[in-house]
């Protein structure tokens, strides 16, 4: 892959660069800038060149329908705040309105185009459809300069097709998420301990399968951990539980004993009989052990003796990849485990990264600063998805020119 300073003198030069700017949002208001935040080192490197740059992000899923509650106008407001610069926002994304935005760029000047999807090509699955908006996005620039790092695992007409038509490069944060990500799926320190929490387990069947493979230790917390324990025999009251991935789960805890491998699981687990995820309250809470849980009662948050056990594994490894909270976190008296898990990261003497935009949310929430961790990485599906071993798109395509 080639870097932004391999493209030369970008002075006067009209730069198109993706980024991902797919940030939580309370109505209008920012909740978490991470995403905008990790972009800026490559947005202000080609503002000091004097490139003139044209931003393509998107926002949520709009499925190719305007729709103002996706509008990138905050993100316009609070990126030109952290730049320092005033970032206009076109109307459109290709249209009158954007190309007039992009052709009356000065030199150093930076400005938005409205949410890729809008457009219906931009995650179309036709190449035929996609390749003909990126030719229009490529009308926007000299160079095109891949920044979205959260995003590149999706192929679509800005992230993929757009970088086969125009002299490319990663900027600093692909790279660098490229770097840490590959490198630990290559060659990690070892011990490497790899922790996975959220909901469902089928979503990380293929990142275990793959990381039982390479890591030393899994340890499972979440939703996803009442599978494995049902898998091991036990009751799981009211706890989520994905059936269908019962068997796969007992292969898996097969294979890793027979690799003389870990999966670290639950000792005891906070339940109650009243989560109400929607008003984000519970009710009574109790601490039960992982092998007793009784019926009626769901499983919302790992208990205190697993906090210890899973804070002493983190800590003991010499390199760490986290996806994933351990419990409801976003309610209070439910976020023990994932702050005792964030906890233990910090203390890690090696490298550890937080993978996935949620995760970084929950650990930003939960009151810890970004540079306690060795990486947060700003992609949720594109770091699993490397974490996978799979190619991603976006990257690919990046390196096809090298
Ligand atoms: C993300 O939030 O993970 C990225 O912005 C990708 O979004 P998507 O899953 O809607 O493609």
């Amino acid at each position: 892959m080639k870097s932004v300073e391999d493209l030369g003198d970008l002075s006067g030069k009209r730069v198109v660069i993706r980024c991902d700017f797919n940030v939580p949002l309370d109505g209008e208001t920012i909740t978490d800038d991470g995403r905008i935040k990790a972009a800026l080192p490559t947005l202000k490197q080609l503002h000091d060149a004097g490139a003139r740059t044209t931003v393509l992000a998107h926002l949520g899923r709009p499925k190719g329908e305007v729709n103002p509650k996706f509008s990138l106008a905050p993100v316009a407001k609070r990126l030109g705040e952290l730049l320092g610069v005033d970032v206009k926002l076109a109307t459109d994304v290709v249209g009158p309105s954007a190309q007039e935005t992009s052709a009356s760029l000065g030199d150093g000047d930076v400005a938005l185009v409205e949410n890729v999807r809008f457009e219906k090509a931009e995650t179309s699955k036709d190449d035929a459809e996609r390749a003909e908006l990126a030719a229009k996005y490529a009308a926007f620039g000299d160079y095109f300069v891949s920044n979205g790092f959260g995003v590149v695992h999706r192929k679509q007409a800005s992230v993929y097709d757009l970088a086969k038509l125009l002299p490319n490069a990663a900027g600093s944060l692909v790279a660098k998420e490229v770097e840490v990500l590959e490198g630990l799926t290559a060659d990690p320190k070892r011990p490497f301990v790899v922790v996975l929490g959220g909901a469902k387990v089928a979503d990380k069947l293929a990142v275990i399968d793959n990381l039982l493979k390479i890591a030393d230790t899994l340890v499972i917390g979440g939703g996803m951990a009442f599978t494995f324990i049902k898998a091991q025999g036990h009751e799981v009251g009211t706890s989520l539980v994905d059936d269908d991935s019962i068997e796969a789960v007992k292969g898996y805890l097969a294979q890793a004993e027979a690799a003389g491998k870990k999966i670290l699981l639950p000792v005891d687990v906070r339940v109650s009989d009243s989560v109400d995820f929607g008003a984000h309250t519970v009710g009574q809470v109790d601490v039960v052990s992982a092998d007793e849980m009784p019926a009626g009662k769901l499983g919302a948050d790992i208990g205190p003796e697993t906090e210890k056990l899973y804070a002493e594994a983190i800590r003991g490894a010499a390199s760490v990849f986290w996806n994933g909270p351990m419990g409801v976190f976003e309610i209070k008296g439910l976020e023990e485990g994932t702050r005792a898990v964030a906890q233990a990261l910090t203390e890690v003497k090696g490298l550890s990264v937080v993978g996935g935009g949620d995760s970084a949310s929950a650990v930003r929430s939960l009151g810890f600063a970004d540079d306690q961790f060795g990486h947060i990485s700003t992609g949720g599906g594109a770091s699993l998805e490397l974490m996978e071993g799979k190619e991603l798109p976006g990257i690919a395509v990046l390196k096809e020119n090298n």
